[in-house]
């Protein structure tokens, strides 16, 4: 728990996990309620990055941290500051960058009094959200070959049209799949409908429509009661971070046949893309890393049908049973 008055700081930085490395996760300014509301994203969001690394072969530990406030009103240098100090006084047990309502440009203040943050680089050719979109692209692609179908003319509904949303409608369009899309905001909707040719409905709409696929790319929690009941698709794959709302609803999507391609796993992209903005990989080798999502879920989805469970059951599974022999093995070093 972080606190600094006289800035008007409150944050919380949750480390989950550090058994493949220091934790690593972005950080997040957001209005809460309350302290504890802030407390629980971070648990939650922070345990979240513990499985997205240990599925991507990132050797990294799950981290994530979120500042309460409106970002738009009561964030200040100040307040950037003394959370980047409280970053640095970790030592590196947490690395961190950008996540909803903190930018790059907020990452450069604080990259002035820590060593331990990074966002893409201004100009980069490959920014997190290209790397995030590529990633959900090529699970879709391993998707709807487990349909029995391939990209093109694979009816997608797109929620969300943002940094993500927008650059997979462009990635999925040039595939040649058939898009409906929906975005809370008007103007952007309709740019990427006209743009893309794709079909537009409105927001609330949009878990209504006929479709293969239905891809989440905005808020989470969309994998609901009110929702769930609605869907007509045969699988569920996005970017958006905590999909189900709880965990039943994806028991609940694979009772009614409908594949649901675990979120932390489809949209790694965003995490590996810290391997290159450390320099760890160069493009190709990232561009290499991220394709890599499509074969990733591409086992998931083979091992989850031998199993007769559902795919997200599978995912977390692994993910204990790799955490459970990395620690077996430093016990005998
Ligand atoms: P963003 O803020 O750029 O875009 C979100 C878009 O969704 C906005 O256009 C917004 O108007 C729209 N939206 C909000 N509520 C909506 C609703 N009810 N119906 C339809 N549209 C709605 O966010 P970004 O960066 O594109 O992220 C999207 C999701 O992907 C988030 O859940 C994020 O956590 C996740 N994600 C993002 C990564 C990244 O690289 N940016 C990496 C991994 C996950």
């Amino acid at each position: 728990m972080v606190r600094d008055e006289a800035a008007g700081l409150r944050a919380v930085i949750a480390i989950h996990d550090t058994t493949l490395g220091p934790a690593a996760g972005g950080t997040r300014m957001q209005p809460y309620q309350s302290l504890d509301a802030a407390l629980t994203d971070a648990l939650r969001l922070s345990k979240a990055m513990t499985a997205k690394a240990v599925m991507a072969g990132v050797e990294r530990g799950g981290g994530k941290a979120v500042i309460v406030g409106d970002p738009a009103r009561d964030k200040s240098r100040a307040l950037l500051q003394a959370y980047g100090r409280a970053v640095e006084r970790l030592g590196g047990r947490f690395h961190t960058g950008p996540d909803v309502g903190i930018d790059g440009r907020d990452v450069a203040v604080l990259s002035r009094v820590t060593r331990h943050v990074s966002h893409t680089a201004e100009g980069a050719t490959l920014t997190v959200a290209d790397l995030t979109a590529i990633g959900v692209l090529e699970a879709m692609r391993t998707v709807a070959r487990h349909l029995g179908r391939e990209l093109g003319g694979l009816r997608v509904s797109v929620q969300g049209l943002g940094q993500v949303g927008l650059r997979l409608a462009r990635l999925l369009a040039k595939e040649g799949a058939q898009l409906t899309v929906a975005d809370m905001d008007d103007g952007r909707a309709e740019r990427a409908s006209s743009e893309l040719n794709a079909a537009r409905v409105a927001p609330e709409a949009i878990y209504d429509v006929e479709a293969d696929v239905f891809s989440p790319n905005a808020l989470g929690g969309v994998l609901n009661d009110g929702t769930l009941p609605r869907l007509r698709v045969s699988a569920v794959c996005g970017a958006a971070n905590e999909q189900l709302e709880a965990s039943g609803h994806g028991d609940a999507l694979q009772e009614r046949g409908i594949l649901y391609a675990p979120d932390y796993v489809v949209n790694a992209g965003g995490l590996l893309s810290l391997l290159f903005e450390l320099g760890e990989v160069n493009e190709e080798g990232i561009l290499a890393r991220v394709r890599g999502i499509g074969a990733r879920v591409a086992e998931l989805l083979e091992r989850a049908a031998s199993e007769g469970a559902p795919p997200f059951r599978v995912a977390d599974r692994i993910v204990e049973e790799r955490l459970r022999e990395r620690r077996a093995q430093r016990g005998v070093h």
